[in-house]
């Protein structure tokens, strides 16, 4: 991952309602972004696999952000399939370990499967309803362990937790982190935890995964470049 160029790292997250509107914002951004997510939204349409087809055939990368849970068989089936679709990256949930390892086992060579530790809008109020009294940030850094050991090849986490994740887990793991807002937008933001491009990847981030900030601009493009320029200020301030 470390010689991976700037551009090649920001994710854009199509959530939109159906491919119309998502091929539509993929235009809009033309050559300045390769690697797009598709997640639960466009996945509950019958448009899902056309447009992962499509953002295929343009030679983009694809993220089926669809966190799967579910029995080691199960989810190790499902992975297989996809394994054959054209996608190159999936979430599953950091879950037991034998499903991570069945998922895991099952990806094939192309596509890569990562471990979502805890989801962002969980506070630790949440987690000890559910019983998990570890905090978040140590919560974060065990499943990120058990999913590298499991056989995954990295995670989803937050800004907050990518530097001791990446500390974990070395440069070749993949650590994902969505929740990014451009320094101009920080005061805007309607999320709490949120870290700037730049930052995240000088804390260790390998992707950053863009959505409202890139969807919702008056220029698209413009702000895609603009987060492509702080992905290189980042990686230029990255401790050797
Ligand atoms: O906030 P933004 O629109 O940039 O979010 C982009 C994507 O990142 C969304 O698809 C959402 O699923 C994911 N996300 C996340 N955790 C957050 C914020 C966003 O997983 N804290």
């Amino acid at each position: 991952m470390p010689d991976t160029p700037a551009a090649h790292r920001l994710i854009v997250a199509l959530d939109v309602p159906d491919a119309t509107a998502a091929k539509s914002l993929v235009n809009s951004l033309g050559d300045s972004v390769g690697f797009y997510k598709i997640g639960l939204e466009l996945a509950m349409t019958p448009d899902y696999f056309p447009l992962l087809d499509w953002l295929a055939a343009r030679g983009h990368r694809v993220f089926c952000d669809l966190k799967l849970h579910d029995i080691p068989a199960t989810v190790g089936r499902a992975v297989q399939r996809l394994a054959d679709s054209g996608a190159d990256l999936l979430t599953v949930h950091a879950g037991q370990t034998a499903m991570l390892e069945a998922a895991a086992a099952a990806r094939g060579t192309t596509l890569q499967v990562i471990a979502v530790t805890a989801l962002t809008s969980l506070d630790q109020r949440d987690l000890t309803e559910l019983g998990v009294t570890t905090p978040v940030d140590e919560l974060v850094l065990r499943h990120a362990r058990r999913a590298r050991a499991a056989g995954l090849d990295g995670v989803v986490c937050s800004g907050h937790e990518v530097g001791r994740v990446r500390a974990a887990l070395g440069p070749d793991a993949l650590a994902v982190t969505p929740g990014i807002r451009p320094a101009s937008d920080q005061a805007a933001s309607d999320q709490k935890r949120v870290m700037t491009p730049q930052a995240a990847i000088r804390a260790g981030a390998s992707h950053i995964v863009v959505g409202r900030p890139i969807r919702d601009a008056e220029d698209p493009a413009a702000a895609a470049m603009s987060i492509i320029d702080s992905i290189e200020q980042g990686l230029a301030t990255r401790d050797a």
